[in-house]
């Protein structure tokens, strides 16, 4: 028997290309009906919308690699509420132009952000209007409202009622004291009207039949845990009106001309209006999918839930809920004057560099700071650097003169054992074998982290394998092997070939996060359009004793950086001067 290196004896595993992910609602074939939060139009957007509608988005790109399975993802803008009303007011205008503005501000910045929507709706669009009145009318139907004298806090801000446990005492910009949300500072005040309310107490054990029955229904867990814990308090019956002498910009309750519904009623039936409701949901829901920032959990977790079983349909299939961004360490808020514009970002860091440093950066569980040097090093690193510049490497014309994807060479990289009688011509060594393994099981890992709404870690594995990619280039360093050589060119087409089919899986799974940038990798690697969903996740298919498709073929012509290394604000007013930084 032939002494072999250990380093020849690691082998990659052999699997089938990845199932269909595990939870019911999202594989091919299954429908689902994604959507971001509604955003209020009493300011523009800033960067903590433009994530709630990014991670949207990526899990929607990434369920559409999975199979052609009917999918949807809906926003849009929250319009009605005392809280616009004011701030038309404020404005000297009127809400409908307020409305009509800062909703248009949303939809470019989505549109720009390549939010991949297929629905934008507005809480003031007739067929939203017709959906709220059904349904409220399909709650009173059920006898689940009533109408009652109600007093207590209520945060406008928030569009919420408070009670005297969930409030605070602080001074206010004057240092007089002032009456503020615990949980979000906003100030609130005292109101006493008669409005319609609604049984939500009726609902408190359905619900915690719902939640105990379907364990995975919010994510990541520690809400979950949360929700069960509100659960265990008193669940008080709803205010679901307000008196139309102080709120006149929303939608009156059908039949009572004295009373508005409640902002928060009417934003949360956007989801059945996206479906379709009243005469068409049915074949959509309850594939439902929010994604939710965690202030507003409890709107989507316990009141839109028990509203929707109230009216006989099923609660969502999953609610996915995400933390918050602060800037420099502290909360974005106007008064600080610390609000970041997403457009102000994308021309400082590009569309998809900011999308990528939003969700490479943004862990759901906790809240994440931005500033301007964590985005560059971010980005110059993992971008710039480590996937472009292992482009940039393997198709320098100096390396790869013919332009072409090249040949695999059995011989050089040998499968399994075959490798034993012909020991001299394998060049592969045993961290190569590994660098097979885990790019071979890349899709699967991307895929169940998706899945768990932890796309953060999708993207840490891509790099961690990218990294590996950079070390294997690294180590058989092609530069230095000589193509008149017939063995040397074998293999060096062979590390070329392996690093080419590192970049194509790379830049098919990167499509959700930076759609822009994977097509212009793939492209450079003449990757066709109909060569990039999921079924073309077969890594290396040579090595594995399959033709490759690729092999051959003319590269793709752009030979230009894949990503521009970013500069800070303040370098490039130096360069600009004329100043060395
Ligand atoms: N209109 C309601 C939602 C109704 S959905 C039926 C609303 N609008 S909002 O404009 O205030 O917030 C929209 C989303 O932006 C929420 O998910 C919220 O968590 C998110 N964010 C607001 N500020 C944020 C950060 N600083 N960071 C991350 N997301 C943040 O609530």
């Amino acid at each position: 028997m032939l002494w072999l290196p250990a380093r020849c004896l690691l082998r990659p595993p052999r699997r089938p290309l990845p199932a269909p992910p595990r939870r019911g609602s999202s594989g091919p074939g299954r429908r689902w009906l994604l959507s971001t939060p509604i955003f209020y139009v009493n300011g523009p957007p800033h960067i903590g919308h433009l994530y709630s509608a990014l991670l949207a988005d990526a899990l929607h790109r990434h369920r559409a690699l999975l199979g052609p399975g009917p999918g949807r993802l809906a926003t849009g803008t929250d319009e009605h509420g005392l809280k616009i009303q004011q701030a038309a007011a404020a404005a000297g205008t009127a809400p409908s132009e307020l409305c009509a503005h800062v909703s248009g501000l949303f939809r470019d910045l989505f549109s720009q952000a390549a939010v991949s929507f297929t629905d934008f709706i507005r809480t003031t669009e007739p067929r939203h209007r017709r959906a709220v009145q059904c349904f409220w009318a399909a709650l009173q139907g059920r006898g689940l409202l009533y109408k009652d004298f109600y007093e207590g806090w209520y945060c406008t801000p928030d569009e919420c009622f408070l009670t005297e446990a969930q409030i605070t005492e602080r001074p206010d910009a004057q240092g007089r004291p002032c009456k503020v949300s615990l949980e979000s500072g906003h100030q609130v005040h005292w109101t006493k009207e008669e409005n319609y309310m609604f049984k939500l107490s009726e609902f408190q054990e359905p619900l915690r039949k719902w939640l105990q029955g379907n364990r995975h229904v919010i994510s990541p867990e520690p809400f979950y845990q949360v929700v069960l814990r509100w659960l265990e308090e008193d669940l008080p019956d709803l205010s679901v009106s307000r008196e139309r002498s102080r709120l006149q910009w929303g939608i009156p309750v059908p039949g009572d001309s004295t009373q508005t519904i409640y902002v928060w009623v009417d934003a949360l039936v956007n989801y059945l209006t996206v479906a379709g409701y009243p005469d068409a949901h049915h074949a959509w829901w309850p594939a439902a999918h929010h994604v939710v920032g965690k202030d507003i959990l409890k709107f989507h977790a316990i009141y839109w839930p028990a509203l929707l079983m109230a009216v006989g349909l099923d609660p969502p299939e999953q609610i996915y809920v995400h933390s918050h961004w602060t800037v420099c360490g502290q909360k974005m808020s106007k008064s600080l004057g610390n609000v970041v514009d997403p457009v102000a970002c994308f021309k400082q860091y590009t569309v998809d560099g900011f999308r990528y440093f939003l969700l490479r950066q943004g862990v759901p569980e906790r809240d994440c700071d931005y500033y301007e040097e964590k985005v560059i090093k971010l980005v110059n690193s993992e971008l710039a650097d480590a996937l472009g510049g292992l482009l940039n490497r393997c198709t320098a014309p100096s390396i790869n003169p013919s332009g072409i994807y090249p040949h695999f060479s059995e011989s050089c990289f040998r499968k399994g054992s075959e490798h034993m009688d012909v020991e001299a011509s394998c060049r592969a060594l045993a961290e190569d074998y590994e660098l097979v393994a885990s790019v071979d099981r890349l899709p699967f890992q991307v895929t169940d982290y998706c899945e768990h709404f932890q796309i953060y870690k999708a993207l840490e594995s891509v790099v961690a394998c990218v990294r590996q990619t950079n070390g294997f280039f690294q180590r058989h360093a092609p530069w230095k092997l000589c193509r008149d050589n017939p063995a040397e060119k074998c293999w060096l087409d062979t590390v070329l070939h392996v690093t080419l089919e590192c970049l194509r899986i790379y830049g098919i799974l990167l499509q959700p996060v930076i759609p822009a940038t994977a097509d212009k990798l793939l492209s450079r690697l003449s990757i066709k359009p109909e060569e990039r969903a999921f079924t073309d996740l077969t890594f290396l298919p040579r090595y594995h004793g399959k033709p490759c498709p690729f092999e051959g073929r003319k590269l793709g012509p752009d030979m230009g950086a894949l990503f521009p290394r970013l500069e800070t604000a303040r370098r490039r007013q130096m360069e600009i001067k004329g100043l060395r930084p």
